[in-house]
């Protein structure tokens, strides 16, 4: 079975002006790396090589000066536009329009602001349960301040009986994070959608959907992952703090598209040669070169 991913890495980036004025927002540093590399490497851990990143008319030349066709890393990149911010369901619109969704059996969506550090089984598990049994699964994750999210309401059992998306009042301190695996029927699905009140094609109601049709799981994060949303001043540089310590401290990488691809066996030994004389940071040289002589755990 195809699985393939879609990072989503348009907006208006509105929280993040005058940053995002000229730079776009899914390309400024975290730490010392352009905040995509977080996403697509959670997409990478998944085992996912297909991806479909989407962005702005004025940024995907950006997106293509840094990441290519993705053959370096094992993968294939392909891009395509999103002339307006209408909506995160936006980009199945998109994915059926350039025909990426077509032989996608399972289809991972991630928002290209969204930084996931920790074990990533939950989302190995939610893409094998969407593969043997169909559906769809989203997670939830406990956050201060629900009302910014879609936000899930649980049943005295625990049970899903509902989403809303930034409601005032939320029903649990549970959000939604840019992180959704779907079945083939995601495309026709997005396409069935109404533009809400806002004027948006709303991720929450094609996750409703499959509420309705008792296809969608939601599982809930615990605290061994950290989730990161980096869309205003503050978590920006909180994430960059995060991903600093931790490399610091462990000696390793976060998010080094290199080296997971060379761990996922996208790449063989030649390949990670050919990425270590790519690049032109020496400091990066010695770490892949590190990662080379070391045996390949996985
Ligand atoms: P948001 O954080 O909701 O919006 P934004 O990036 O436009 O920023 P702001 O609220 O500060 O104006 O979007 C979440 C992510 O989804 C972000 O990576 C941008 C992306 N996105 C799109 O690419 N297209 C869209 O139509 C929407 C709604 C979001």
């Amino acid at each position: 079975m195809k699985q393939k991913g879609i990072i989503l890495a348009g907006g208006a980036g509105s929280r993040l002006d005058p940053l995002t004025r000229v730079a776009c927002k899914q390309l400024l540093p975290v730490y010392d790396k352009p905040m995509i590399y977080y996403p697509l490497s959670t997409l990478m851990l998944g085992g996912i090589r297909e991806v479909l990143i989407i962005s702005t008319p004025k940024d995907i030349p950006a997106f293509r000066n840094l990441l290519g066709d993705g053959s370096l890393l094992g993968m294939e990149f392909t891009y395509a536009e999103q002339p307006k911010p209408e909506g995160i369901a936006q980009a199945f619109h998109i994915g059926e329009a350039t025909g990426f969704l077509a032989d996608s059996d399972i289809t991972t969506l991630i928002l290209g602001d969204n930084l996931f550090y920790g074990r990533l089984d939950f989302f190995r598990k939610a893409l094998a349960r969407v593969r043997e049994q169909g559906g769809a699964c989203v997670f939830g994750y406990h956050v201060p301040d629900p009302e910014r999210f879609g936000v899930v309401e649980f049943d005295s059992d625990g049970s899903v009986i509902s989403i809303e998306e930034k409601p005032k009042q939320p029903k649990s301190s549970h959000a939604v994070p840019g992180l959704y695996v779907y079945d083939r029927g995601v495309g026709q699905r997005a396409l069935d959608l109404k533009p809400s009140a806002r004027g948006e094609l709303e991720i929450t109601d094609l996750n409703l959907g499959y509420l309705r049709d008792g296809k969608l799981q939601v599982e809930l994060l615990g605290r061994g992952i950290a989730w990161l949303d980096t869309g205003t001043p503050q978590s920006l540089i909180d994430a960059s703090h995060f991903i600093s310590t931790i490399q610091r401290q462990q000696n390793q990488q976060v998010a080094c598209l290199e080296e997971i691809a060379y761990g996922a066996r996208f790449i063989d030994a030649e390949g990670l040669r050919a990425c270590i004389e790519a690049t032109r940071n020496p400091e990066l040289k010695t770490y892949l070169q590190r990662v080379l002589e070391e045996p390949r755990i996985a």
